[in-house]
């Protein structure tokens, strides 16, 4: 299927590499404009180019952008809206994880730079972007949160804490934007472990293919996913085909959360 995103204007962050990279040219396949952001300004100039050499000079843009900054964000967004002709939909993509340890080992310097790069992100994101979105609807912001949202572990306090917050955050915008009267809708995306750089840490600790195995012996569906998986439900949640779905967290995590 091509053409489901044809007119749409999509806003990225975090599109350097991983699954921003992926949604930013799974939308461009689908025929929207794109803008990808990231604090790699130089990362998300490549991914741009790529998809603007695939797809015609005019449909992919980069700016860099700590999503953590709310002057930046003011810029980027401005920036996207003059270069695609508007924006329709937006991505909270960008976040970290770390080797956190568990509650009595993270910093409280560490708990604030998760929360500020997973979470400050989607607040000023979605705070800013919804007179973009007002302009040029309907309009779709999706917030790419985690399993780790939904179910917590041991070890990383931060993450989860972050991701359960991306989680309502969704959802209060869901709610203040319908009760605006306005046809923007807000999600939230759930992945498991999905083989992006993301995972590089633990790569470096066990080895490629043996932590590949340990992962996916804790998906029921025996495996990790793809960035292109992900991308397939970003798509779903920017196209119309999901008009009238707002305030929804999409799990897409071969399982895991089903046990
Ligand atoms: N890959 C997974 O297993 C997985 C699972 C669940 C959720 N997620 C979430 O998906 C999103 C993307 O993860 P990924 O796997 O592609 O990670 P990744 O590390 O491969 O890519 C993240 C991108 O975000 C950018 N970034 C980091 N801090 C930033 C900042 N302050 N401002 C702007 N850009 C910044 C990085 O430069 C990088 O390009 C994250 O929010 C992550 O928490 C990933």
């Amino acid at each position: 299927m091509s053409g489901r995103l044809e007119g749409k204007k999509i806003f990225i962050t975090g599109g350097a590499q991983g699954l921003g990279a992926a949604m930013a040219k799974g939308v461009a396949d689908e025929g929207a404009k794109v803008t990808i952001t990231d604090v790699n300004g130089a990362g998300a100039e490549k991914i741009a180019a790529e998809i603007s050499a695939k797809h015609g000079a005019s449909t992919a843009f980069a700016f860099a952008h700590d999503v953590t900054n709310e002057d930046q964000w003011i810029a980027a967004l401005e920036g996207a809206n003059g270069a695609m002709g508007g924006i329709s939909g937006l991505v909270n993509n960008a976040g970290i994880s770390s080797r956190e340890g568990g509650i009595e080992e993270l910093s409280l310097d560490g708990f604030r730079r998760l929360m500020s790069v997973n979470v400050d992100s989607v607040f000023l994101g979605a705070k800013h972007s919804i007179k973009y979105l007002a302009k040029n609807q309907p309009g779709s912001i999706v917030n790419i949160s985690s399993i780790a949202g939904l179910i917590a572990n041991h070890t990383s306090p931060g993450y989860n804490a972050s991701k359960a917050a991306v989680w309502l955050l969704s959802k209060n915008i869901a709610l203040y934007c319908a009760k605006k009267g306005l046809d923007v809708r807000s999600n939230s995306i759930h992945p498991t472990f999905i083989d992006t750089p993301i995972l590089d840490p633990i790569r470096n600790m066990f080895g490629k293919d043996e932590a590949e195995a340990k992962l996916g012996r804790q998906v029921p569906m025996g495996r990790i996913g793809k960035p292109e998986e992900i991308a397939a439900a970003a798509i779903y949640l920017l196209s119309d085909e999901s008009r009238f779905v707002t305030g929804a967290e999409l799990k897409v995590d071969g399982g895991i959360s089903a046990m």
